[in-house]
């Protein structure tokens, strides 16, 4: 890329010497000086110049300028309201103005300490007002969401949320209506603003016009404390801020890391902290008494129960890891299987195959491909939210984005994400008709971004083997990111390889002598289930009760990812640092595997070394080594009556938000999204409730149509899902 052209301008007398187009608000910044702003962000895109509290003398022009609007060019010569006193008299005006209306509740606003437009007043404004009449008033607070509350009287008007939901998010469903000096924030048509994208807006409103309602009036800013740390319920692994008030996570906010985030945050990441707070959350360890069900015992009767149980089963201990441990907590738990109870065995949430690792980039590299493909049956939003996000970018950014998926841009049959890979990989005559404009795409392509978003037993050589295709025969750079089912499932999986060196053994298929179970996911898992069945010893580390914890012998309480320290490896394969916010009811999980170990005669540390620093660099892509043999592709699915069935596990979903009472509403409706043919074949329209079938089991659930999803194929939420087959009927209910 050629060196950006530079130029000279002058900032209050500073001459500087800036790459041409670069915005004025950042030139000035650089120099040390800084011009207020309230709707500027450059992350919603171009300035709209609402707010004019940038307000600016630029040489040669006989009015005040925005200064947000304006960008470098040679000659330029701007004076802030530092060096010019009309500057100066324009922006107390403007404040003066905004607050003509704005109440002055600072010391019961929410936002209050913490608020823009308060601290600008002090530092830019008038020191008194001149308004001595009653101020316009709005009904208050307008809840827009179970999680958001909307006061229209503090609003400024500077468009931050309503451009935040049309050109990021794109959802549309925050919108200014009426005109002039009657304009408001609403959501479309009134409906609740339910997106995944939603919380940001909190972050983005400069004043108390937007406030969270799990954090309205829960704490001052002079009582919290913001740790920093990474958000551990999804693989895109979010950098944050636990803000803490007297022991408990009260709200999260971001922590902006430009390759992974931008600084966004899915709600869930945002809103679910409180279900540390649950009260169903198992707070002692627990023994199952013959005839008696479980009782609260001791951390030492629990750990010696716990130790002779796995003792018994030398040999033959089963781990089913839940993906969410740190680093070092399955670090130590495949010590202690490998090395104290000499078994292998062990069901991973994800696995990874280390030649990836050649086509190694940050997330932020999706803005810049000219092609971006999407492969697999899960929707990338619900697996990891931010890539959607970044997708979005790349195609307002003129990339060509390509899903591959039942319900994609390209409806391809569901389950047949690596036959793509196989003929897209293949080329020429091969290709069928469906996938002609996507390979012809991919051949004049010099930047491919690749994302595989469904669970791999291949640990991602299908689309491994596209991007190497791509890399040797099309001299592509192609950056490939394998979404992991878990949020440290990439982590957890390097983690038990690095255990000993005989690899792992198949789990077995009859008896098992015994099974540990960590954390909740794993205990929430239909194939832990059946293998705590087959368990004649069961340990369980979890936060809630579960069916997994019913069969258990010993239950040791577990921890979130907000009360632990350590490392968690994210999509991309980026190590960060996660931090205790909070201290846990107890013991945590190292600390538990620590007391276990030395009951077993082997030494686990009870804590993390400080591992990644605070923000941490993506380790550069590996030296181009990608020498496995082409992956199998096993035939398709056979087609059988009825519908065929495609599952996902939706983003609000599980133990902690199931915890969340305000994430209730985000949870899946109970639908099921049919194929436009398929209902009108049926006689079903949309909206009206259906009963879907199979294998013996019934539901009614709302109709939802979708004209692009392939006709022959339904979609269903996991928890909606539950007891069916791979294939349904559908038919009009009480038809
Ligand atoms: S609600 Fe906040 S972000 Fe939205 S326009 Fe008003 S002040 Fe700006
Ligand atoms: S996208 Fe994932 S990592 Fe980021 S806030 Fe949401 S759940 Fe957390
Ligand atoms: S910040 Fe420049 S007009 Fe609002």
């Amino acid at each position: 890329m050629s060196a950006p052209e530079l130029v000279t301008v002058t900032v209050d007398g500073q001459e500087l010497q800036v790459p041409k187009g670069q915005g004025m608000v950042e030139t000035a910044l650089a120099a040390g000086i800084e011009i207020p702003v309230f709707c500027y962000e450059p992350r919603l895109g171009p300035p709209v110049g609402a707010c004019r509290m940038c307000l600016c003398e630029v040489e040669g022009l006989p009015k005040l300028q925005a200064a947000c609007t304006l960008t470098a060019q040679d000659g330029l010569v701007l004076r802030t309201a530092r060096t010019s006193e009309k500057a100066a008299e324009g922006q107390d005006a403007i404040l003066e103005f905004i607050l003509l209306n704005h109440p002055l509740d600072c010391p019961d606003c929410d936002k209050g300490g913490e608020c823009p437009l308060q601290d600008l007043t002090f530092r830019f404004g008038p020191g008194s007002t001149r308004m001595h009449f009653p101020k316009r008033t709005f009904d208050k607070p307008i809840p827009i969401s179970p999680l958001i509350a909307l006061d229209r009287e503090r609003c400024i008007l500077c468009y931050r949320c309503t451009r935040f939901s049309e050109n990021v998010a794109e959802d549309g469903q925050l919108v200014a209506v009426n005109r002039g000096a009657q304009s408001v924030i609403a959501t479309f048509q009134d409906e609740p603003y339910r997106a995944h994208f939603s919380g940001n807006v909190l972050e983005l409103c400069p004043v108390g016009a937007l406030t969270s309602t799990t954090y309205r009036f829960r704490a001052r800013p002079w009582e919290i404390q913001n740790v920093p740390t990474v958000c551990g319920l999804c693989p895109v692994g979010c950098n944050v801020w636990a803000t803490t008030r007297e022991g408990t996570v009260a709200r999260i906010l971001s922590r902006n890391h430009p390759d992974v985030h931008e600084g966004w945050l899915c709600d869930k990441g945002r809103f679910a902290h409180d279900h540390l707070r649950a009260p169903d959350r198992i707070r002692a360890p627990l023994l199952r008494v013959r005839r008696r069900g479980f009782e609260e015992v001791s951390e030492d009767a629990a750990l010696d129960a716990a130790a002779e149980g796995l003792r018994a089963a030398e040999g033959s201990v089963v781990v089913a890891f839940s993906g969410a441990e740190t680093v070092e907590q399955a670090g130590a738990l495949a010590r202690l299987a490998r090395e104290a109870l000499g078994s292998h065995s062990a069901l991973l949430p994800d696995d990874w195959d280390p030649g990836l690792d050649a086509f190694r980039a940050p997330l932020a590299a999706i803005r810049d491909a000219e092609v971006c493909l999407v492969l697999g049956d899960d929707p990338v939003v619900e697996r990891a939210p931010i890539v959607d996000l970044w997708l979005r970018s790349a195609r307002r950014a003129g990339a060509e984005v390509v899903t591959l998926n039942p319900g994609g841009s390209v409806p391809v049959a569901p389950g047949t994400a690596a036959q793509v890979c196989a003929a897209l990989r293949e080329g020429g005559k091969r290709v069928p008709k469906e996938l002609r404009a996507t390979s012809e795409s991919l051949k004049g392509a010099k930047r491919v971004a690749l994302v595989w978003s469904q669970d791999d037993e291949t640990g991602g050589r299908h689309v491994g083997a596209l991007a190497n295709e791509l890399h040797e025969s099309g001299g592509a750079d192609v950056a490939l990111y394998v979404l992991p089912r878990a949020p440290n499932g990439r982590g957890v999986a390097a983690a038990w390889h690095a255990v000993g060196e005989g690899g792992s053994d198949p789990i077995p298929e009859d008896e098992i002598g015994a099974l540990v179970v960590s954390g909740d996911e794993a205990a929430s898992d239909p194939r832990v289930r059946e293998l705590a069945a087959r368990a004649r010893f069961v340990l369980t580390t979890a936060m809630y009760q579960s069916e997994v914890t019913a069969w258990s012998h010993v239950v040791l309480p577990g921890t979130g990812y907000l009360e632990r320290d350590g490392t968690f490896v994210n999509l991309e394969g980026r190590p960060q640092r996660v931090r205790r916010a909070v201290a846990p009811p107890g013991p945590d999980e190292l600390e538990w595997l620590s007391r276990l170990g030395e009951r077993l005669g082997l030494d686990i540390a009870p804590w993390a070394a400080p591992g990644a620093p605070e923000q941490a660099e993506l380790p550069p892509a590996d030296e181009f080594a990608w020498s496995q043999p082409d992956p199998q592709v096993s035939a398709g699915k056979a087609a059988g009556p009825g519908l065929e069935l495609v599952r996902f596990r939706p983003l609000f979903s599980g133990t902690a938000v199931e915890r969340v009472p305000q994430l209730a509403f985000q949870r899946p409706a109970p639908e099921v999204e049919l194929a436009w043919d398929d209902a009108q074949t049926r006689g079903i329209a949309a909206g009206e409730t259906v009963a879907v079938s199979s294998n013996g089991t019934s539901r009614e659930l709302r109709a939802r149509l979708n004209r692009r999803l392939r006709t022959g194929v339904v979609r269903i939420a996991d928890e909606h899902a539950e007891g069916f087959e791979d294939r349904v009927q559908v038919a009009k209910a009480g038809a």
